[in-house]
């Protein structure tokens, strides 16, 4: 066999700045400690044979094959791709071994389209940066599994570093590593409720924000001004749409500035106002959600929010690290359904 070539990714939370990234807006997504490792050796044939732990059963695909609906699908797509851009001359033969619970909003499959990419770039002695291969991670994403998303987690999963936040412009794919605090953790919590990008709900969310663009005559939602959406005669759900994507740009700046100043009460509040705007202008939570939103803030959060895509998956809260242990107790006995799934804080900074 070939030799194989290995890569790693990353799961990514989203701090705040949703459903901002297909708007012309800012992103702070982190890097979360469980992540995916992919060993790749390319093949003469179009077969791509695929293991893994984690997963599910060991696939046996071939380039040619539409996306249908299975595990492997991301793997399928990112080969096809590695190909397209010239890093392979066929198939793959993979093992993938993930940490990262699928379902859950945590970018599962970018992180295996971008470790594969890497891996194949390796193969393939290729000189994409980071960013073409989010880029074309994206590509994946939006042509052959047909998921209409942005470019947040691509990104995330390709270049965030442990310890640091993202604060991407998804306009321009600028971004800065910004330190996590150290006094607290920033707490990720499974809902219960399994959520699939697939499912249609992020796609209703996508075409109402390109019936907004097309009445505004702008790509760019997220930098419209309040006033100017309030003033606008619009039907309720485009301005409750177009409002959220507006004042959620605000907030990541907030939260951004309040990173950078080490001011965790400022922090907190972006968090709580983000959770606000999401449940009653993008309209993406759930009752059980925001229960556990709410739960998590009377338990002593400095902030917390629904995270990622909506309408099920994980939240994020800012917590204390030394409440965190009796927080999370307190927590899972509330919500018995909910789940422990990772905290992050900057002491993990430069220890990648
Ligand atoms: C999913 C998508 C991202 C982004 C978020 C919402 O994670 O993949 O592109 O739109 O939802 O912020």
């Amino acid at each position: 066999m070939a030799d194989a070539f290995s890569a790693k990714a990353p799961g990514r939370v989203n701090l705040i700045g949703e459903h901002t990234d297909y708007n012309g807006g800012m992103v702070l997504p982190a890097a979360l400690s469980v992540g995916l490792a992919v060993a790749l050796s390319p093949r003469d044939d179009d077969t791509v044979a695929v293991t893994s732990g984690g997963y599910e059963a060991p696939a046996i695909r071939n380039l040619s094959d539409d996306a249908v609906g299975e595990w492997s699908d991301p793997v399928v797509g990112a080969v096809r791709e590695a190909k397209n851009i010239g890093l392979l001359n066929g198939g793959a033969t993979l093992d993938v071994q993930s940490s990262i619970p699928e379902g859950s909003g945590l970018s599962s499959s970018a992180a295996l389209i971008v470790a594969i990419l890497k891996a194949a770039r390796a193969a393939g002695g290729g000189t994409q940066s980071d960013v073409e291969l989010a880029v074309a991670a994206r590509r994946v994403e939006n042509d052959y599994m047909g998921v209409p998303c942005g470019i947040m987690d691509q990104m995330a999963v390709a270049l965030a570093t442990p310890g640091t936040a993202m604060a991407l412009d998804t306009k321009h794919l600028e971004y800065d590593l910004i330190p996590l605090p150290i006094s607290h953790e920033l707490v990720v919590v499974h809902s219960g409720l399994t959520r699939k990008l697939t499912d249609g709900r992020y796609a209703a969310r996508k075409v109402e924000c390109d019936a907004t663009k097309a009445h505004f005559g702008t790509n760019d939602l997220c930098l419209l001004q309040v006033e100017q959406i309030e003033q606008e005669e619009l039907d309720p759900v485009a301005k409750r749409r177009a409002l959220h994507c507006a004042t959620e740009q605000a907030r990541v700046w907030t939260a951004i500035d309040a990173l950078k100043a080490g001011d965790i009460a400022a922090l907190g509040q972006a968090m709580n106002e983000s959770h606000i705007s999401m449940r009653d202008l993008f309209e993406m939570s759930l009752p059980e959600i925001d229960a556990l939103v709410a739960s998590a803030q009377e338990l002593g959060a400095a902030g917390a929010r629904l995270t990622g895509g909506g309408f099920g998956g994980c939240i994020v809260a800012c917590v204390a690290k030394e409440t965190r242990e009796a927080w999370l107790e307190q927590l899972l006995a509330r919500h018995p359904q909910a789940g422990f799934i990772d905290a992050i804080s900057g002491e993990a900074n430069g220890k990648a």
